[in-house]
């Protein structure tokens, strides 16, 4: 049976959920899509051979159209989630909201409310659930492989590239311009997947500490321009040369040239040059972009079971990938994401050390999918649900979903203020 959804947002993360329709046009048809910028719609008209009616530019055009279809997805800004949230769910629409859904616990408790009372599905763009190396370790836990959760220790390591286009010079380098700080603008994926893990029971108290020390003004070598390519006498040597980063290794390619509107692919070496020299925010010298999230974090939490959990951040480390370590009564997991393998240990009794099995996920991988496997997962589950078939362990309901978000602001008050926060929500 196939299913109808508007798109919000056609940027990244709204095109690749919506590829979704184009890769399986008998499960899903987009109705509309809505985006203020004109490159973004031709992309979009393309892709799914959309007639200019279907094409808005302004998201009051759709609320006037009242619901034209099943779902929404909501891919905007962090700043838009709430009033569009709001509004479609309003109209009844079922709504697949990307992360995070709004940066304070009143908004994100009344879209709960209004999901719940309306009986509106609301899955929320968690996609590391949807990964098979979580969702594995996921279905260990469920079968009872580790018995009761102990302790929970997860490190999300920003590498250079990512730091520097996302939370240094990107989208997300400001908390002021766009509402949320490091914690919930990266690690909400983290600090969700440690209360999924562990929803046996929920989250009481949490504390954190963290600051932006290192990648500072003060900070910058001596002597360093404003942007890298005005004369900055590190060029060739500074971890963060848009040289290396966006010319030489052309890496993240999706971030790096905003103000280009044309395919990556197409941009030449000179529109390149001229873009660092002149507007691009990747050409801006790392250390003086004027941002004001944290360089690194740790966040402790506490569950009503005694259990407990630590999460970490570090950003512009040279191996980025996201690390995890379970410690319950009958075994633990160790695993690092990104090697999609992960070790299951467990007491031996005859030798009173251990025994240990290696969990290999690559093979459950569909290729050429993104966040190893999640994006996919996610947008197939959505679809499920709005037919009504049952969806994977790893679609919840908005209120399990909520835990991780509720922590995130808990613990920016924490760092913010000092002292545990306790969680009543
Ligand atoms: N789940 C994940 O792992 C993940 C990863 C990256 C980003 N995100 C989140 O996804 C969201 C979108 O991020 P992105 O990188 O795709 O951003 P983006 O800037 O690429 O896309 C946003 C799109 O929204 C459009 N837009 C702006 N105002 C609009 C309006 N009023 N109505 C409709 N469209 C409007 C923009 O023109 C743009 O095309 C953000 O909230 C971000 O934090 C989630």
């Amino acid at each position: 049976m196939k299913k109808t959804v508007v798109v919000v947002g056609y940027g990244d993360r709204g095109s690749v959920y919506a590829d979704y329709a184009a890769k399986y046009p008998d499960e899903l048809e987009i109705t509309a899509v809505v985006d203020p910028d004109l490159y973004r719609l031709k992309l979009a008209k393309e892709k799914f051979g959309l007639k200019d009616d279907q094409l808005l530019t302004d998201f009051n055009e759709l609320l006037k159209r009242g619901r034209i279809a099943d779902g929404a997805i909501v891919a905007t800004m962090d700043q838009l989630h709430y009033e569009q949230a709001k509004a479609l769910l309003a109209q009844n629409y079922h709504l697949l909201l990307e992360k995070p859904v709004v940066n304070n616990a009143a908004e994100l408790e009344e879209l709960r409310d209004i999901a719940v009372g309306r009986d509106r599905i609301m899955m929320v763009g968690h996609v590391l659930r949807y990964t098979p190396f979580y969702g594995s370790i996921k279905q260990d836990i469920l079968d009872g492989k580790l018995g009761q959760i102990m302790h929970i220790e997860t490190s999300e390591l920003v590498g250079v590239c990512h730091s520097s286009c996302s939370y240094i010079r990107g989208k997300w380098k400001s908390e002021e311009e766009c509402g949320s700080g490091m914690l919930l603008a990266k690690c909400c994926h983290d600090i969700d997947l440690i209360c999924w893990l562990n929803n046996v029971t929920k989250p009481t108290e949490v504390v954190s500490y963290g600051s932006r020390d290192f990648i500072t003004p003060e900070n910058a070598p001596e002597g360093s321009s404003e942007r890298c390519y005005n004369g900055c006498p590190h060029l060739d040597t500074c971890r963060f040369s848009a040289k290396s980063l966006y010319v030489d290794n052309d890496l993240f390619p999706i971030y790096s040239y905003p103000n280009i509107k044309k395919p990556h692919a197409e941009i030449t070496t000179e529109e390149k040059l001229t873009a660092l020299k002149t507007n691009d925010p990747m050409g801006v010298c790392a250390y003086k972009t004027g941002s004001d999230l944290v360089d690194h974090q740790g966040v402790m939490m506490k569950f009503s079971n005694g259990s407990t959990a630590f999460h970490s951040m570090i950003s512009a480390v040279p191996r980025p990938g996201r690390k995890i370590h379970i410690i319950g009564t009958e075994g633990e997991i160790e695993g690092f994401f990104e090697t999609n393998r992960y070790t299951y240990r467990k007491f031996d009794f005859k030798t009173s050390l251990y025994t240990e099995e290696y969990v290999d996920v690559l093979e459950k991988i569909e290729k050429g999918v993104n966040h190893g496997g999640g994006d996919i997962g996610l947008i197939r589950d959505f679809v499920k649900r709005l037919r009504g078939d049952k969806p994977s362990i790893a679609a919840t309901d908005i209120s399990d979903s909520v835990n991780g978000h509720e922590c995130v602001y808990a613990a920016e008050d924490s760092r913010k203020k000092g002292g545990v926060r306790k969680l009543d929500f």
